[in-house]
């Protein structure tokens, strides 16, 4: 089956063959499609170019060994080189290139970075198949050729969502209105107080409760410009220039404020860097601290607001004041906006004699996500329905309630995380809220 991801890195490869990166990357994906033995002629010129390079290293070794589509000839003693590739799996090589891979020095097996690299390619084909965030993951770079500038990769959206289109979550939007939205509205008080908007919010919570909607709705209730920035395309997009990509999307929003930049998944930079053995990932952290802090560039007018799953890993000093020093708790909608949730839910569907109050007793502890797919079941089930009787069908009670047996709460299991959090790590008293939700809901 064709790829294009690997036809795009072949011919990039073809361009820069002594591009040791760009051909494991290459290597990697020939092997993940079971084509191992392009992937092993691939090693074998990057262990030409760099024979230290661990990564090749592991790299040759799995393509020989390892994985059950390897091609090595099974009596092969392991440490003799492979058959060489057939010729034809090659880019058209310079002509510096063109000495026969098999001739590569015997790889020295080193199986503890197999695993990492295997994580950094699954990462990699994750995003190519999702084309998260920036329409598709952006073809390699090649020798000299410059990225392309921010403001074509990143959209800067103009939300019309408002706070009112979020169900519930009073407290999230009073501390929103205190810290961001009243002193924005009132220069002169804020002015008369004192009261910066530098620094940025940090909301955190289980998965689906709408950290992502709010931030969205907040740029929306502002009337200001909204950038949707997962950190993992910040790191994926252009290895090694993860730096300049964040400056760039910075850059845009200065020159467009008022905007929200909502820095999404900031867990995957902000991780503590004790945590963090990739330098890169380090780098981006410095990058970031430095944006936050406006050095050298006039944040006035551009707001930060981050998310995570888990505030527990992130960085401490990404937390120090003036950066994302508030943290707001995002939990699973109460009752009362559960109600909300669902009647926005079936708003814009054909209903009959729904009742919606009892659905949103019966639905304690789902998340906004878990109810916006409970909507999507039954409106499927009606769906289904009015094709098989050929005639419309409401959404009715008995859709709904058929649908609460298949749609499960989802957030679970990142309560059971926290509670280690909370119990055993929580010294400074950081997730109280968080502690007295968990107590109030017997969590703990
Ligand atoms: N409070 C809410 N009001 C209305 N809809 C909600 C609410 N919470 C969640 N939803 C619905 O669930 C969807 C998922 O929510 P969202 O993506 O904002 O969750 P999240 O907290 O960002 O999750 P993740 O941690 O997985 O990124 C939203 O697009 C929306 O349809
Ligand atoms: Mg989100």
């Amino acid at each position: 089956m064709p790829n294009p991801l690997i036809d795009s890195l072949l011919k990039a490869v073809a361009a820069s063959p002594h591009d040791v990166p760009l051909r494991l990357h290459l290597a990697d994906l020939l092997l993940a499609e079971g084509r191992s033995g392009e992937a092993i002629a691939q090693a074998a010129y990057a262990l030409q170019t760099d024979p230290t390079s661990a990564e090749a290293q592991a790299l040759m070794a799995r393509a020989l060994g390892g994985s059950p589509s390897a091609q090595a000839a099974p009596d092969a003693p392991t440490d003799t080189p492979a058959e060489p590739a057939p010729r034809r799996a090659f880019p058209a090589p310079d002509a510096a290139a063109t000495d026969d891979p098999a001739s590569a020095p015997t790889p020295a097996v080193e199986p503890q970075d197999a695993d990492d690299w295997d994580r950094a390619a699954a990462d990699l084909l994750d995003a190519a198949a999702s084309g998260r965030g920036t329409g598709g993951i952006a073809e390699p770079l090649r020798d000299g050729e410059e990225p392309a500038p921010a403001d074509e990769v990143w959209d800067v959206e103009e939300p019309k969502v408002t706070l009112a289109d979020v169900g519930g979550l009073q407290d999230v939007k009073d501390r929103l209105e205190v810290s961001f939205l009243a002193p924005l509205r009132n220069p002169e008080l804020r002015s008369m107080y004192g009261k910066s908007l530098r620094g940025g919010l940090l909301l955190y919570g289980p998965p689906g409760c709408g950290k992502t909607f709010i931030a969205r709705a907040v740029a929306g209730e502002m009337g200001a410009r909204f950038i949707n920035v997962t950190l993992t395309d910040v790191l994926d997009m252009y290895v090694g220039n993860s730096e300049a990509n964040l400056h760039g999307i910075f850059e845009i929003a200065r020159g467009r404020t008022p905007c929200v930049i909502f820095l999404d998944e900031i867990d995957a930079i902000g991780q503590k860097r004790s945590q963090t053995r990739h330098s890169a990932t380090r780098g981006v952290v410095n990058q970031l601290l430095q944006e936050l802090d406006g050095i050298g560039s006039d944040n006035e007018g551009v707001y930060v607001l981050a998310a995570t799953n888990t505030p527990w890993d992130i960085d401490p000093a990404l937390r120090r004041p003036g950066r994302l020093d508030r943290t707001v708790l995002v939990l699973p909608p109460d009752e009362a906006a559960r109600l909300a949730i669902l009647g926005h839910g079936f708003a814009d569907r054909p209903t009959q004699g729904l009742d919606l109050a009892r659905v949103a007793k019966q639905t304690d502890g789902y998340t906004g996500a878990d109810l916006a797919h409970l909507c999507e079941s039954a409106a499927e089930a009606a769906m289904m329905a009015s094709i098989r009787t050929g005639s419309p069908q409401p959404i009715t009670q008995r859709d709904v309630q058929a649908a609460l047996k298949d749609v499960r709460p989802s957030a679970g299991p990142w309560f059971e995380t926290a509670r280690n959090v909370v119990e055993y790590a929580d010294r400074s008293g950081e997730y109280d809220a968080l502690r007295d939700y968990m107590q109030r809901r017997r969590l703990l």
